[in-house]
């Protein structure tokens, strides 16, 4: 009995090591982590729990049945992180590169179909060189399977990608489809097809961090949600946002311990918003002050700033923001925004996370380059998501909420549950020198009388009460207190119920 139970500690420490001492000194010297190493920093200490340490690939091509490493280069299993439950893979950079077989494939797809039956989020950590090329068609077959279970997933239970390493070829497709990608600055990389395929097919000469490196997906393709110095930070990261999230789209969102007063006035927003219409201010203070203790988790913070997107709590329980900025042009729509607000409001829909809607916004973005590229469309998924969205869905309009923009952001007409509105708010379809300049073209070129017309056009429409006439603004209310406001306002829903028509699913403009 205790030579067996000798071997099975052997094994395991065989398997442990994975590529070995020297590939593990290769990786660290790279300034990564191993698979291992990522796990126990992701999860709570000595709650992993490991499957299929022994399992190798079966492929007999090119010499490999003398290479048969345990493992077969992921690290699968389940932990949890602040006492709960979620599903993860590792990729081992030191085995084979992490190259992706028919049996690593496999590993993935039985930790994906046990979160789905289990209701716990997957987190993936990826580092491979893409499919193992000695398997070829076998492995892609793996990458199939795990693509589909990825959208199978999809609105089930909560996705993380974190990119850790080379995420390259259809590979990145499967990351491309979960709920967050995060990367680690300098060591990880993204791309369908890399430089050396760039350079032939195109002639244009990219380094692979330009390519594909995290600068490049926070800020201009925005396929990645946020970018982190190291390994250890983005570990740490995930545990926080994974705090936020619900378990699956059956369970609520976590409450939190709070030590913060719902009922807390603030009374410097009162001066938030400055006197000139035109002069920005930063949205963020407004989140943060909103917020329990101030803690704004945000999503995307690098790309698209005119709007901003991300989660807090209220009375410990998580919000969705979405707000825009007026520190960055002015706080338009455009197409990013549009998108970056669209995904993000479905992903708190699917999760039952209710969502709060700061708005001022002086309409959409115009010239020929949004126009070319489809802002229309664009524009239309944000329109979208909030219109199909049945979570609770509280709006506040600090100042301007101008035109079809009005309408997109989470406006009473779109089934936005409570709308309020500061006194500073102008809700109008547009602002009073562009009105004037149409509706009196015939006074165009005396001055006064046009100085005149727009005083008149801003004393009727600049400000929020023809709106809550109409009660599309349930209350005008205090800046000061519009924790407390809001924070009452998300406790009256707690228990919202809606029906939507039957159907297999929307056409939401993509
Ligand atoms: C098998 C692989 C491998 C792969 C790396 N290795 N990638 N083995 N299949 N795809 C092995 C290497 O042979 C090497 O083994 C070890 O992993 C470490 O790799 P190195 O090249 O020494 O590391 P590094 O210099 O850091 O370069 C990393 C790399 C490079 C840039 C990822 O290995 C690389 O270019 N690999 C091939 C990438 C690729 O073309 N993959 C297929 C893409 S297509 P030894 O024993 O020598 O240490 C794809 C399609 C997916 O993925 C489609 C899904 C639908």
């Amino acid at each position: 009995m205790k030579d067996i139970l000798t071997e099975l500690e052997e094994r395991r420490g065989g398997a442990r090591l994975g590529g070995g001492q020297k590939r593990i000194d290769a990786q660290h010297g790279r300034g990564k982590l191993t698979a291992r190493e990522r796990i126990e920093l992701l999860l709570d200490e000595g709650s992993f729990e490991e499957f299929d340490m022994f399992v190798a690939h079966r492929c007999t091509d090119f010499g490999m049945e003398k290479q048969r490493p345990y493992g077969d280069g992921v690290v699968t299993g389940w932990g949890t992180i602040n006492g709960r439950q979620v599903y993860v893979f590792s990729q081992d950079f030191t085995v084979l590169g992490g190259s992706v077989s028919a049996t690593h494939a496999q590993k993935i797809c039985k930790i994906m179909d046990m979160a789905m039956q289990n209701g716990a989020p997957v987190i993936g950590i990826n580092d491979s060189g893409g499919a193992r090329i000695q398997e070829g068609v076998d492995s892609l077959a793996g990458y199939g399977e795990v693509f589909q279970r990825n959208i199978e997933a999809s609105g089930v239970v909560p996705q993380i990608s974190v990119i850790m390493g080379p995420c390259a070829g259809g590979a990145v497709y499967s990351p491309a489809m979960t709920d967050f990608i995060f990367m680690v600055k300098d060591t990880s990389y993204m791309f369908v097809t890399g430089p050396d395929v760039v350079k032939t097919v195109t002639n244009e000469v990219v380094t692979a961090e330009e390519l594909g490196g995290a600068a490049t997906h926070t800020r201009k393709s925005s396929v990645a949600d946020a970018a982190f110095e190291n390994d250890v930070e983005a570990l740490a990261e995930v545990r926080r946002l994974v705090d936020f999230l619900p378990l699956n789209n059956r369970s609520k969102p976590p409450v939190r311990p709070f030590f913060d007063d719902p009922g807390r006035l603030e009374q410097s927003l009162d001066t938030l918003v400055p006197e000139n219409p035109n002069s920005p201010y930063d949205m963020k203070e407004l989140i943060s002050k909103m917020a329990d203790e101030g803690d704004f988790y945000e999503i995307q913070g690098e790309f698209a700033k005119n709007i901003l997107t991300g989660f807090i709590r209220l009375e410990g329980r998580t919000v969705g923001v979405v707000a825009n900025q007026p520190m960055v042009l002015a706080g338009c729509l455009d197409i990013d925004s549009s998108r970056k607000a669209a995904r993000f409001v479905r992903f708190c829909d699917c999760f039952d996370i209710p969502l709060l809607t700061l708005v001022d916004v002086p309409g959409f973005l115009p010239g020929t380059s949004q126009e070319y590229n489809g802002v229309i469309k664009h524009g239309a998924k944000l329109l979208f998501a909030y219109g199909e969205a049945t979570v609770p869905k509280v709006t506040v309009i600090t100042r301007k909420a101008y035109g079809g923009a009005y309408d997109v952001m989470s406006s009473k007409h779109l089934r936005g549950d409570l709308n309020y509105a500061w006194p500073t708010a102008e809700i109008a379809v547009m602002g009073a020198k562009g009105a004037t300049e149409i509706i009196h073209r015939a006074d165009l070129k005396d001055a006064e009388k046009i100085a005149s017309h727009a005083a008149d056009y801003e004393a009727r429409f600049a400000n929020p009460f023809v709106a809550a006439e109409r009660g599309f603004i349930d209350e005008v209310i205090m800046p000061h207190s519009t924790r407390k406001r809001v924070a009452r306002a998300f406790a009256s829903l707690r228990n919202k119920r809606t029906e939507r028509p039957w159907k297999k699913h929307d056409n939401i403009p993509l």
